[in-house]
């Protein structure tokens, strides 16, 4: 399927190609776990199940870039952020209290299926702990804030941006 882009970028072309990537990827998302779910091995079972929920959380991500392109401006509300600040401080801990687990767990283990398990978790966690830290350090705990602020804020911290050697 061919992607938008080039010269000049056309936000309705844009927001109908995501839109039909984030169908194609529920699609995706249901036949893996259609299959996963018959499958007998537990580690299997869960790589594609994995797999599976990456196609779901790719779909949101698809319908998000096809929302903005349709309308630009959407604006951060005062009860997103507070929805935010009332909910993250919990997971911020308890998850930090599981990595760790999960890391001595990693370090203590032989059975190589249980380590697939336990390191998809880690990078995972990992990912969750750095993006909710950026989200509370520059988001949560400000009193006045741009929009401005908040993507740059999570541009520069953000897991996803990839860059060399990170
Ligand atoms: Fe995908
Ligand atoms: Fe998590």
């Amino acid at each position: 399927m061919a992607a938008p882009g080039g010269a000049s970028l056309d936000l309705g072309e844009l927001a109908s190609w995501a839109r039909r990537m984030a169908e194609e990827e529920r699609r995706h998302a249901s036949e893996m776990k259609k299959m996963a779910s018959r499958l007998h091995h537990p580690v299997l079972r869960a790589l594609f199940t994995a797999i599976a929920t990456d196609s779901e959380k790719h779909a949101v991500f698809y319908e998000s870039l096809a929302e903005l392109a349709e309308n630009p401006q959407p604006g951060i509300t005062e009860d997103d952020l507070e929805m935010i600040r009332s909910t993250i401080e919990e997971h911020i801990r308890e998850e930090a209290e599981a990595v760790e687990r999960v890391r001595k767990l990693l370090e203590t283990v032989d059975d190589p299926r249980m380590k697939v398990i336990l390191s998809a978790l880690a990078s995972d966690e990992a990912t969750h702990h750095a993006i909710l830290l950026a989200v509370k350090k520059d988001i949560a705990s400000r009193e006045t804030i741009s929009e401005q602020d908040v993507w740059d804020a999570v541009w520069r911290d953000s897991p996803w941006k990839g860059s060399p050697g990170g």
